[in-house]
């Protein structure tokens, strides 16, 4: 056992056990004070998740019944899921907010060994900040580059076919069209909202004259949904937990009010919730303070309001705003520069979740951390408390997550099953689904003692790549047969 001297007195840290497990009574009567004052704004009782997720289901019942509502339920024209002999050769791009990931899919059938080839490509600043234009060349340009890289070679009438994975709100008419309704996830290039992506980046594959017909424009949601039940009879939704959240499910047509497709009303179509809207009105999330000052000095104020307090790109930056008001408070970090503090989204998910689950002796990777990313010198008791407050966002964020999917599997009634999840947050925090696995009991009122839960996290196959060459692969199958519902002739 090992020892961390405060000026409050002794803490004893086990190395392998975080410090937040232990007494916090080192803490001063300030620091105290503000822990028990955070902790109680950030925690989401069950009753609360309830509210909310009730709530929830009322929003995505309302965007299966008119266009323009908050949870905008986009048809996706993915018409059922895979059967599993889904074959072939797929070229599949995926645009995400740093990557461009590009790759070449050789599908064998379910329990086959799917081939996949690929090439990361880092978006450049002039692309990030530049116009349609300039994104859309970039992405030609890319693909062109893999297929002499790769020597694939297609004809104009044997082409290779692509599927376009873009992780944005997108109304689709067609499953190879998707006009962009807003940006998200702080990404920001003229030109593009109100336009057809998959338009923008057919223009710009002909425009360099290669090979590629684009088949599917898909989301990731559904990407990982249809991915995962390509091996997976199991799977039930497909959810983001990453830099933005939103989950994918199958609907009967004839539920969706708002769309006629003339198809018998049973045809099973996935949706793609775009529930990180959820809740725009702020009647039902309990928002504090930092998360209106979040989606204030956000590029789309008003917009996403379930994801800014939920995903990735938001953890660390709310721990931010509540770090930089302590520390102007004279609380935390007293005398220290804050310059670094004071930059906007300087802390990720990976900052916060190191810190929560440091094991070292005395927190000397914490410590280690504060000094590289802030420059501050952490004394024992900052970081006790820097670990308590990383801790009670993350839980916040975690238990947040079931709401939409408990929603999804309340309105459907789905008892059990897997939730295919794929996103850094689902991925790279080790507590996250032991979190969400607590909280998703709690809202479905799951026994207690249960021997294990109906509903579970499963890491999503590889939906960007995977998921988008097998919804392809089902889209040309489709055509063939002369099922055209939701495909353009082009
Ligand atoms: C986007 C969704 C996407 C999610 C996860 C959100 O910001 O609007 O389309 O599925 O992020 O990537």
């Amino acid at each position: 056992m090992d020892t961390l001297t405060s000026k409050h007195g002794l803490v004893s840290v086990s190395p392998s056990q975080p410090v937040h497990q232990h007494e916090v009574d080192s803490l001063s009567p300030d620091l105290r004070q503000e822990l028990e004052r955070l902790e109680k704004e950030f925690s989401v009782d069950a009753k609360k998740l309830k509210e909310i997720s009730k709530q929830f289901e009322q929003e995505l019942q309302d965007g299966l019944d008119k266009y323009g509502s908050n949870i905008s339920m986009n048809v996706t024209w993915v018409l059922g899921w895979p059967d599993g002999h889904e074959t072939g050769y797929f070229l599949t791009v995926d645009l995400g907010g740093t990557n461009l990931r590009v790759c070449w899919i050789h599908l064998t059938e379910r329990s086959g060994d799917i081939k996949v080839t690929q090439e990361e490509y880092k978006l450049p600043k002039e692309v990030k900040t530049g116009g349609a234009d300039q994104l859309f060349d970039f992405i030609a340009e890319q693909l062109k580059d893999f297929l002499e890289k790769h020597e694939l070679r297609g004809t104009k009438d044997e082409p290779l076919q692509l599927g376009f994975t873009f992780s944005y709100p997108a109304h689709q008419d067609y499953i190879d069209h998707g006009k962009l309704v807003t940006w998200t996830k702080g990404f920001e290039i003229d030109g593009v909202e109100g336009e057809d992506a998959a338009g923008l980046l057919r223009a710009a594959i002909e425009k360099k004259d290669l090979p590629i017909h684009l088949v599917a424009l898909i989301n990731d949601t559904t990407g990982a949904m249809i991915a995962s039940a390509y091996n997976d009879p199991d799977t039930i939704v497909g959810a983001i937990f990453g830099t933005g959240c939103n989950g994918a499910y199958m609907e009967n047509v004839g539920s969706i009010h708002k769309l006629e497709t003339g198809l018998p009303p049973e045809t099973p179509m996935a949706i793609n919730c775009e529930y990180g809207a959820f809740d725009n009105a702020h009647q039902a999330l309990p928002r504090t303070k930092y998360d209106i000052k979040i989606d204030e000095e956000s590029p789309k104020p008003g917009e996403q309001a379930f994801e800014k307090m939920s995903a990735g790109l938001y953890l660390g930056e709310i721990y931010r705003h509540v770090v930089l008001g302590l520390h102007e408070k004279g609380i935390l970090f007293a005398g220290q520069d804050a310059a670094k503090l004071h930059e906007p989204y300087s802390l990720d998910t990976g900052f916060l979740s190191a810190l929560e689950n440091d094991m070292s002796i005395g927190m000397s990777d914490t410590r280690r951390s504060f000094r590289e990313h802030l420059g501050f010198e952490a004394s024992p008791e900052e970081l006790i408390f820097s670990q308590r407050l990383a801790e009670a966002i993350a839980v916040r964020g975690a238990r947040l997550c079931t709401c939409g999917i408990a929603a999804i599997c309340r309105k459907k009634g789905i008892k059990s099953g897997h939730v295919a999840a794929d996103g850094s947050v689902a991925n790279k925090h080790p507590t996250f689904k032991k979190r969400w696995a607590a909280a998703m009991g709690e809202v479905l009122d799951w026994a207690e003692d249960r021997k294990e839960d109906p509903i579970t996290i499963t890491s999503a196959e590889d939906g960007s790549g995977v998921g988008a060459a097998v919804i392809a692969a089902m889209t040309l199958k489709r055509a063939k047969e002369g099922n055209m519902a939701g495909i353009k002739q082009r």
